[in-house]
């Protein structure tokens, strides 16, 4: 086991994920949800969050460090989200990860979460290919990105221009009477349903848009296709077959996402795909990639479900390829930055 000693904090979001690696191998990846509180708010509420991660991050500290049966001073450097995210929760990881670099005496990365979903595979499947398609679903964001190298060259070829791939599963969710984060229960109970029994949009695939949106998502047409499907059914007092209109929904969703993928791969001359975020769980997507990549020649990596959604380990993994390519930390009053844009990879 080789390769310099990282600890990653994320806070972005709901998860309060403390993850430790050493180069490419994983050592331990400890994550505090607070998604049960956001529930019943039908999407997560920034402050309960905040709170939520003050409670959880000395105790997922604590838990990473025994998983990893390493000792803080161990440490060969320390990285945390700096963005993009919900701000107060982005603040309580940067706090923590300041607390622990001045503490410790050990260098601090203020890393991009998007970019740590990429660079989380190494610790699965070994080092990126360089360079590497990677897109990114999840609930807060859809993008396609080049990535020659994700310690500090990411580039953005297109992103959605609405809703994200995850936002319109848990909105479309909903709509079904289905509980939320809904991502996982439109996978779940699309196995039982048929994909052809609503022929829902694909969102900017036509001649025009492929012009000017070549590489960008819309779903909040297919969101909203969805709920007037079902608000029809309903109006003439006939059941709504959950499981056909959910698989018909994600297999709109599926499609779209995977042909702009191998699209972008085949374009730029890129024969290693790989996806991430949450929504990168759902059964669906990982069977069609793989079959479209198949057919196009093209290797196709996905991290296994738990590193696809937000979790610790991902950004000690950025973190630990930024100290292996000798990348200068940041500096000590690094800010959060709740819009970090996707091609600075790092603060
Ligand atoms: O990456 P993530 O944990 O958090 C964000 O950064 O947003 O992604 C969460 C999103 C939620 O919208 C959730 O519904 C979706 O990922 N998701 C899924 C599946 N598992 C999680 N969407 C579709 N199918 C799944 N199996
Ligand atoms: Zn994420």
């Amino acid at each position: 086991m080789t390769g310099p000693l990282v600890l990653g904090i994320e806070s972005s979001c709901d998860e309060t994920g403390v993850g430790i690696v050493r180069g490419h191998t994983l050592l331990a990846d400890a994550v505090a949800s607070s998604v049960e509180e956001h529930a019943r708010f039908g999407g997560v509420v920034p402050e309960v969050a905040s709170r939520a991660h003050l409670e959880a991050m000395v105790p997922m500290i604590e838990a990473a460090c025994r998983e990893a049966e390493i000792r803080l001073d161990d440490l060969d450097a320390i990285a945390v989200t700096a963005g993009p995210g919900l701000a107060g929760a982005l603040l309580v990881g940067v706090a923590a990860a300041k607390a622990l670099s001045v503490a410790l005496g050990k260098p601090l990365y203020g890393v991009n979460h998007l970019a740590a979903h990429v660079a989380v595979d190494v610790v699965e499947h070994g080092a990126l290919a360089e360079p590497t398609m990677a897109m990114l679903v999840s609930g807060g964001h859809s993008s396609l990105l080049l990535v020659p190298d994700v310690t500090n060259d990411v580039r953005s070829l297109g992103s959605t221009i609405d809703d994200a791939a995850g936002e319109a599963f848990d909105k479309v969710a909903r709509v079904l009477g289905l509980p939320f984060p809904g991502g996982p229960q439109v996978d779940r109970v699309s196995r039982e349903g048929n994909s052809a029994f609503v022929a829902f949009p694909r969102g900017l695939t036509s001649g025009r848009d492929m012009e000017r949106h070549r590489f960008d998502f819309s779903f909040s047409g297919l969101k909203t296709s969805v709920a007037r499907w079902v608000d029809a059914r309903e109006r003439a007092g006939e059941p709504v077959p959950v499981a056909d209109v959910a698989a018909s929904f994600q297999e709109a969703v599926v499609d779209v996402l995977t042909r702009k993928a191998v699209l972008a791969c085949r374009e730029y001359g890129v024969n290693d795909l790989l996806i991430g975020g949450g929504v990168a769980a759902n059964t669906r997507l990982r069977a069609m990639a793989q079959e479209r990549c198949d057919t196009a020649g093209i290797r196709l990596r996905v991290p296994r479900p738990g590193l696809c959604t937000d979790n610790g380990a991902m950004v000690a993994a950025l973190g630990a390829a930024m100290v292996a390519r000798g990348r200068v930390p940041s500096a000590l009053d690094l800010p959060a930055d709740s819009s970090m844009p996707v091609t600075l990879v790092q603060v």
